[in-house]
């Protein structure tokens, strides 16, 4: 068994949503203070050098070690076990050393994130290592304040809906909330419109991409997207009522 003390601790780091200046103080610490930087690497490139890029600026990763981690971006159930026991091994193998690790993620590491699947892999080989997750602003919440979009008020409910699988999910989800957050968009948008269309919600949808980036487009009128690639990080808000 693995001495506790000399065991280095796992940090799962919410870097924000791209711009640099919606990383917390704790997280600049965090990753200030790490040896180790762990950086999920899959076959979206985009997705990868941006959680790299938005520390780059803030901290100097000079001197410490760049952990990039394969995790391959697929529903593939065996090549994606096979990809996070790889990358649990990879990191036990670090806190083994004694040497604390920061693992980066876009937005927040509790949403969505590949931290949320290494922790339990983590601790099967580690079964008493310390892990600490390290709040981020999300994507959505960049989203809604690019659009001065209220997400919620008074007593209205909000869903988070993934659009990278059944998009009848969606649809339950914009029958009985108020708010819908629709993330991973990007392959599904002709989808996604045509649904809106027939929900008669199409007027109460705003679609932005690159949330807090100098780049940020948002849309309003999102016939205008049909056919186009909107890009890995873009997401749709449904909001009934007026927007
Ligand atoms: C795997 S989820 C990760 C969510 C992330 N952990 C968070 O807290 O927002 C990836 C999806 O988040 C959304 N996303 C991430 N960053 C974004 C940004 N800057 N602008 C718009 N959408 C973004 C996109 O829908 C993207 O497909």
């Amino acid at each position: 068994m693995s001495n506790v003390s000399k065991t280095g601790k796992l940090y799962g780091v919410g870097v924000g949503p791209g711009d640099p200046e919606l990383m917390t103080l704790k997280a600049l610490r965090v990753l200030k203070d790490a040896p180790v930087i762990a950086a999920p690497k899959s076959s979206n490139i985009d997705a990868d050098s941006n959680a790299l890029e938005i520390i780059k600026g803030s901290i100097g990763v000079e001197g410490k070690v760049i952990l990039e981690l394969g995790l391959p971006m697929t529903k593939d159930r065996a090549v994606l076990k096979a990809g996070r026991d790889k990358a649990a091994a990879e990191l036990a193998g670090m806190l083994e050393k004694g040497l604390d690790v920061a693992f980066i993620t876009l937005g927040d590491p509790m949403l969505y994130s590949t931290f949320s699947y290494l922790v339990p892999l983590v601790r099967e080989r580690l079964p008493h290592a310390r892990v600490e997750a390290v709040a981020g602003v999300t994507s959505f919440c960049a989203a809604a304040s690019a659009a001065m979009l209220p997400l919620a008020e008074g007593s209205e409910s909000v869903a988070i809906e993934p659009c990278a699988y059944k998009l009848e999910d969606v649809r339950r989800a914009l029958k009985t909330s108020d708010t819908v957050i629709l993330l991973k968009v990007n392959k599904a948008l002709d989808g996604i419109i045509k649904l809106l269309e027939e929900e008669s919600l199409l007027n109460n949808a705003v679609f932005v991409s690159r949330a807090s980036c100098s780049d940020a487009e948002i849309v309003t009128d999102l016939k205008t997207l049909k056919g186009r690639d909107a890009g890995y990080f873009s997401l749709i808000i449904v909001k009934k009522g007026s927007i």
